[in-house]
């Protein structure tokens, strides 16, 4: 009985050596150097989708499968080449939104700005309806062909329901939609004769902009991050995956402080404030989903800092 026991703990400790040996000595080629998995590393056991689902959740972002056994790597976090690049002006511009600053543009649920960066205009989110965004773009005087770049926060229709339209207009955009959107979605892009990029892990979208990642809400989010001299600037669709959780990824992702988080806050308990004053997030422009409550809540506590966003307001973002 006791030779059976030692021989039971002698086979799990070679298994275990050589799952061990197979992680380490390259059975992965994108294996990660072996100085980092001994600080990093961490074992899963499962199928696939709730390891994926549970390295997520943690942050995590390699996850290499042999047979069942994972083991997953922290965020790579980017360089300090890349961290480089800042912004010294962008503009964001609000072009779909349930909020109203400019009587002249239409309110519709959802949510979509333009970020104008030294690298030229990007659209963030495309609302519910593509007739109310090209006719807001157009009242706001940005015609749908300045734009290169189209981000696509989550698939919920109020964010991602007027990119066709958009397309029609303009395919010759390059669009970063979550890995987790349907084929149906990625059909459609291709039809239209649009490119698209597939983020999972966060990701230098380009020069100073960043995906957040796809973190998972539900439904799974990203979000955009754009480096400035000021401090790193935060949009958000719906924060599904909650905007303190955001923020702070952000943080973690570039090391630089918050200088401002714009968009959809996904109705946060009011204690979201002062949680927000603790990241030393230096303004906010709640807006879309946030709701009324919470936005007031914000507009008391940061007072000149609380900017009143919605369909119409122009942010710029400078040095002086
Ligand atoms: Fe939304």
């Amino acid at each position: 009985m006791k030779n059976k026991f030692v021989f039971q703990r002698s086979l799990f400790i070679g298994l275990m050596l050589v799952m061990s040996g197979l992680l380490i000595f390259g059975n992965t080629p994108d294996l990660p150097p072996l100085k980092k998995l001994c600080c990093l590393n961490k074992l899963f056991l499962g199928d696939g989708n709730s390891v994926l689902r549970e390295a997520r959740e943690m942050s995590l972002e390699y996850v290499f499968p042999p047979a069942n056994l994972y083991l997953a790597k922290e965020h790579e976090l980017p360089s300090k080449k890349l961290q480089s690049r800042q912004e010294a002006e962008i503009t964001l511009t609000c072009v779909y939104d349930n909020y109203q600053v400019n009587p002249a543009l239409q309110t519709d649920w959802g949510f979509a700005c333009v970020i104008q960066t030294s690298r030229g205009k990007l659209l963030f989110d495309t609302g519910g309806n593509s007739n109310i965004l090209l006719s807001n773009m157009e009242k706001m005087g940005i015609r749908p062909g300045s734009i290169t770049l189209v981000f696509i926060s989550h698939v919920h229709g109020d964010h991602l329901g007027g990119l066709k339209g958009f397309l029609k207009k303009n395919n010759q955009v390059t669009v970063f939609i979550s890995d987790t959107f349907p084929e149906s979605v990625r059909e459609m892009i291709k039809s239209r004769g649009a490119k698209y990029v597939e983020i999972a892990n966060s990701k230098k979208i380009v020069d100073s902009i960043y995906s957040t990642g796809v973190l998972y809400g539900p439904p799974s989010e990203q979000s955009l991050i754009i480096e400035t001299e000021k401090g790193l600037v935060i949009v958000t669709g719906c924060a599904h995956p909650g905007i303190g959780r955001i923020v702070k990824k952000a943080q973690q992702l570039l090391g630089r402080k918050v200088y401002l988080v714009v968009g959809g806050f996904h109705h946060p308990p009011r204690e979201v404030v002062e949680e927000f004053r603790k990241l030393g997030v230096k303004k906010v422009a709640p807006s879309h989903c946030t709701g009324d409550e919470v936005r007031e809540a914000f507009r008391r506590e940061y007072g000149q800092d609380f900017i009143e966003f919605g369909v119409g307001r122009i942010i710029q973002i400078k040095n002086n």
